[in-house]
């Protein structure tokens, strides 16, 4: 399948590169041990396929299993013929059957298809900024390096904390977040920035350079306590450097509140979607449903799409 929807998901890089970076991911401990292809066979014939990542969901103090479904894909010739809904649908029995609490995705087809099993649509918008509208502060920003990335991971942790709910990101997705990373290297020029307080991380942001659309692609930033959130506008302005606009998904709280209001809209792909699968996810779910749906944050980063 990878040849077949390399057009849709290579994002920009040649195909000996896309399947490299398949090849990097699956042969990595994240890839071993969370990451699945999974496929729907007709008489010997591959007529369906999808990725399955292994992740947990923190609320609050709870942690619940979580599987992400990526790469939903069925070959041209056969579209239409219930192949891909039968395959999901298996696949859910065996979600269910094994325990997982939660199934999410990112759709970037019409939501009505994965409605249809099940699955409800999470906030999922974008946000441009013009990055003028930033602060050109002048700050200690310095470029980070591969060797940061422990660096980068506490940061991140110290944000993740005060979260009401997130996917947790233990040492093998980190793992499988740098290989993602440095694949993408093509797509864009990626942009790593961060503010040091003595030898300490204390503000980072993750993205990626289009010079082409005159724009900054923001994927993640972090901050450890409130002055260092104050830096985190100025450091997106050194992201974009000469570029005009930032755009990004949405962040999700609290960072959501460090960036300006912007032009915020729905997002036509990259739909945020989940499925409580087990009795505590659904309880879960109808607790705070209402919460979440009516946030003025998403709930992830874009970081974590898959
Ligand atoms: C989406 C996709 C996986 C569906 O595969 P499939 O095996 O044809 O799916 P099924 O036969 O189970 O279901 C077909 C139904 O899917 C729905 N569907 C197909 N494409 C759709 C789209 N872009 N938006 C919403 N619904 C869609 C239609 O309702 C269709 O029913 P119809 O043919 O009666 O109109 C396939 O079209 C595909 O590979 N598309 C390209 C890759 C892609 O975009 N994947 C989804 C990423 S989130």
């Amino acid at each position: 399948m990878l040849p077949q929807s390399a057009e849709i998901w290579s994002g920009g890089l040649s195909f000996a590169d896309y399947a490299a970076e398949f090849g990097a991911v699956s042969a990595s401990g994240f890839g071993r041990r969370r990451f699945r292809t999974l496929g729907l066979s007709l008489d010997g014939e591959l007529v369906s396929s999808c990725k399955r990542y292994q992740r947990e969901l923190r609320c609050g103090e709870r942690t619940f299993r979580a599987a992400g479904i990526g790469a939903v894909f069925t070959p041209q010739s056969a579209r239409g013929r219930g192949y891909a809904t039968a395959m999901l649908g298996a696949l859910l029995d065996s979600e269910r059957a094994t325990g997982t609490d939660f199934v999410y995705l990112f759709s970037d087809i019409h939501p009505a298809f994965y409605e249809r099993l099940g699955f409800v649509c999470l906030p999922s918008r974008a946000i441009v900024l013009r990055a003028d509208t930033l602060p050109h502060a002048r700050i200690p920003a310095r470029s980070l390096v591969d060797a940061d990335w422990p660096a980068i991971e506490r940061c991140f942790t110290a944000l993740d904390a005060t979260r009401p709910f997130t996917l947790t990101r233990p040492p093998l997705i980190w793992e499988f977040l740098r290989l993602r990373a440095r694949a993408r290297d093509a797509s864009g020029v990626l942009v790593r920035l961060g503010i040091m307080r003595g030898r300490r991380l204390v503000a980072y942001v993750l993205g990626r350079r289009f010079a082409d659309v005159d724009s900054f692609a923001l994927d993640e930033f972090a901050y450890v306590d409130e002055e260092a959130a104050a830096l985190v506008p100025a450091l997106i302005r050194n992201g974009a450097g000469d570029l005009r606009k930032v755009t990004g998904w949405l962040p999700p709280a609290p960072a959501r509140s460090v960036v300006p209001r912007g032009a915020v809209r729905p997002r036509r792909t990259g739909v945020t979607m989940m499925l409580p699968l087990s009795p505590a996810a659904t309880a879960a779910w109808q607790r705070s449903a209402g919460e979440v749906t009516s946030a003025a944050a998403d709930p992830c980063w874009n970081a974590d799409h898959i």
